[in-house]
């Protein structure tokens, strides 16, 4: 079924079409990148664990009142989802301060974000994701003001729901990023939710459960993404 060209093929993912208009088939590769794609490699099996995890969250969200694209696994790294038209706004929530705010604002890294700060960021490799305000995305049209509301709202929703099972697992939930997409009038959580796009800190030691490992060479990606797979889903 997907021996076809993708119509989408992002760092991490290929998206295809289904014979069903109202699915899209999305892949989940092995292929890993950082710092908008100067770093790659391919690490086997990477794509499994990152749609495992994925489709655990999706289905664990949905559970709890907030829909996303997930419909079904099709295998093991390939999910079934709605098709949405895609915002290009990268939708973070950071409940300790890491990474770039760190690196442009004078938080101290680790310090307890209370309440949780949201970060939109325009998703374009070339411009390098720049932070985007309210104004702007209502001034390009990607969102109205109602709109924007509506997403920062369900993703504090999903920030809460995340934070508890992560918590459970004995991981802090640092930050993470959230896409949304249009599906008829409806604003759907979109893309995944995984090891490359979430910030995960061992409680104890503070050690990095996620892509930092592979941005930083902190030590075995896989080892990593398997543990923290296997401690969420029990597989
Ligand atoms: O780099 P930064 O600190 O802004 O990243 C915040 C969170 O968003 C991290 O969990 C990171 O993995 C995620 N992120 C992402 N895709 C991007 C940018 C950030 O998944 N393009």
């Amino acid at each position: 079924m997907t021996e076809q060209e993708p119509i989408y093929r992002g760092k991490a993912k290929s998206v295809f079409r289904s014979d069903n208009p109202d699915e899209l088939i999305v892949k989940f590769r092995d292929d890993i990148t950082a710092f908008d794609g100067a770093k790659k490699d391919e690490l086997a099996e990477k794509g499994i664990y990152n749609a495992r995890v994925s489709a655990y969250l999706f289905e664990y969200l949905r559970a709890n009142g907030v829909p996303s694209h997930f419909v079904r696994m099709e295998d093991e790294r390939t999910m079934i989802v709605r098709p949405l038209k895609m915002i290009p706004v990268e939708v973070i929530v950071r409940n300790i301060a890491a990474g770039s705010l760190v690196r442009n604002y004078p938080f101290e890294e680790g310090a307890p974000l209370d309440p949780p700060v949201i970060v939109l960021d325009y998703k374009d490799d070339t411009r390098h994701d720049p932070m985007i305000n309210e104004e702007i995305i209502v001034a390009l049209g990607l969102m109205t003001a109602d709109e924007i509301a509506g997403v920062k709202q369900t993703a504090l929703r999903i920030n809460d729901l995340l934070r508890e099972r992560i918590d459970e697992i004995g991981l802090d939930l640092v930050d993470f990023k959230l896409e949304f997409g249009r599906h008829g009038d409806e604003i759907l959580l979109g893309d995944e939710i995984s090891m490359d796009s979430m910030r995960l800190w061992d409680k104890k030691t503070r050690t990095s459960m996620d892509k930092d490992v592979y941005r930083f060479d902190k030590g075995d990606v896989m080892a990593t993404y398997a543990a923290v797979a296997e401690r969420l889903t029990g597989a």
